[in-house]
């Protein structure tokens, strides 16, 4: 693959972006005159006072509404039919995801389940969303997923083990609302975890086969506010000009990728994220090390191009040792975030490789997209790295 030469492709985003901080008093003129939405959001958005103020933002527009507060993380197929029941009894319209990747992914799936009457298993195997679905708006609370600018959910089946990763031109929000001062005092663990994932999304959709101009300008960007603004939102999370920046980085990182695609870390991350319950910013950190040192010999030159993204100089180094320099830049910023490097870092120490989880990752789209293509052995030897 020549990494140098200047690809073809196509790029897709509808989502209309709102980023201010102070943005949510916009949410009232995003509807629609006798709209009722149904807020979609998890217990610990709605301890944090969050949710009241997206409540109090639509009752003094004299909105009418419903909350639903009982999403979890990585939110199983149960949740979501609860919340279509809850959602049909209140007569909600427009549905609103308020909260990290699991709150807006779960508002995706009702909205399909509410809209086509369908079970959401129906699109597991690939199929894309393109059923009309109601209007849906993305409010953030975390700078993550990035997923007010992706047509993609990930909901979990927790009987067979797997997130099912599902994509569709009707998943794209209608209006993405990016408000830093619905993350202030985010708890350090928390703004580290979804930074990581963040992080991790921008770099492998500046590495992806699928990368193409528009979406490595996105890519490099978002990279450079996460690399220079992640210490500080885990340090502080009341620093509003870095809470600001994550934002916009990990939306930027969701542009790019849900364009460009992943690699291998989300390959790898999703299987053991559903295994051992690992957060998914988590796992990603801690697989980007080894990912990045396997893709190194395949594409130097870009991951070397990250420099000027992290502030790194590498003057008149070579491609290869620039790269390396890259590396071991980002493998100190997730340091001093506190990612862990392995699994006993996380107290993990019985973690045994199943051929369920080397199918699962052989067969995910994001290990096709990876700059090297692997066999089952290097992906086992990937694994193994973490344990
Ligand atoms: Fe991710």
């Amino acid at each position: 693959m020549n990494m140098n030469s200047v690809a073809f492709g196509s790029f897709h985003n509808p989502v209309k972006l709102i980023f201010r901080p102070g943005a949510l008093s916009e949410l009232p003129g995003e509807l629609q005159p006798g709209d009722v939405p149904l807020v979609v959001t998890d217990p610990g958005v709605e301890k944090a006072g969050i949710a009241d103020r997206v409540c109090r933002t639509l009752e003094e527009a004299g909105i009418r509404f419903a909350l639903f507060s009982k999403v979890e993380s990585d939110p199983p197929i149960e949740t979501v039919e609860a919340a279509a029941a809850f959602y049909r009894d209140n007569g909600c319209g427009p549905i609103i995801g308020l909260g990290g990747g699991s709150s807006m992914d779960a508002a995706k799936a009702l909205a399909v389940v509410v809209s086509t009457g369908e079970d959401i298993r129906a699109y597991r195997h690939g199929r894309p969303v393109e059923a009309p679905v109601v209007p849906l708006l993305a409010i953030p609370t975390t700078a993550g997923t990035g997923s007010e600018v992706t047509g993609v959910m990930v909901i979990s089946d927790l009987q067979e083990k797997v997130k099912m990763v599902m994509r569709g031109p009707s998943l794209f929000p209608k209006t993405g609302i990016l408000d830093a001062t619905l993350l202030e005092g985010i708890p350090s663990r928390v703004a580290a975890a979804t930074g990581s994932d963040a992080f991790v999304h921008a770099i492998e959709a500046f590495l992806s086969r699928k990368a193409t101009p528009v979406t490595d300008a996105l890519a490099f960007e978002a990279v450079r506010l996460l690399a220079s603004h992640a210490r500080r939102v885990v340090a502080d999370g009341h620093d509003m000009d870095a809470l600001h920046a994550m934002l916009m980085g990990s939306c930027m990182a969701g542009l790019a990728f849900s364009n460009a695609g992943l690699g291998l870390v989300h390959a790898l991350a999703h299987p053991v994220g559903s295994f051992y319950h690992v957060p998914h910013g988590i796992c990603c950190g801690m697989f980007l090390q080894p990912v990045l040192r396997y893709n190194l010999p395949v594409c130097p030159e870009k991951l070397a191009r990250l420099a000027g993204a992290l502030g790194v100089d590498v003057g008149r180094e070579n491609a290869v040792s620039g790269a390396k320099r890259v590396v071991e830049n980002l493998a100190e910023i997730f340091g001093d975030i506190g990612i862990p490097r392995n699994l006993p870092g996380l107290g993990i120490s019985d973690f045994r490789v199943n051929d369920a989880m080397l199918d699962d990752a052989m067969g995910a789209a994001p290990t096709r997209l990876n700059p090297r293509t692997s066999t089952r052995e290097d992906i086992k030897a990937l694994f193994e790295s973490v344990r």
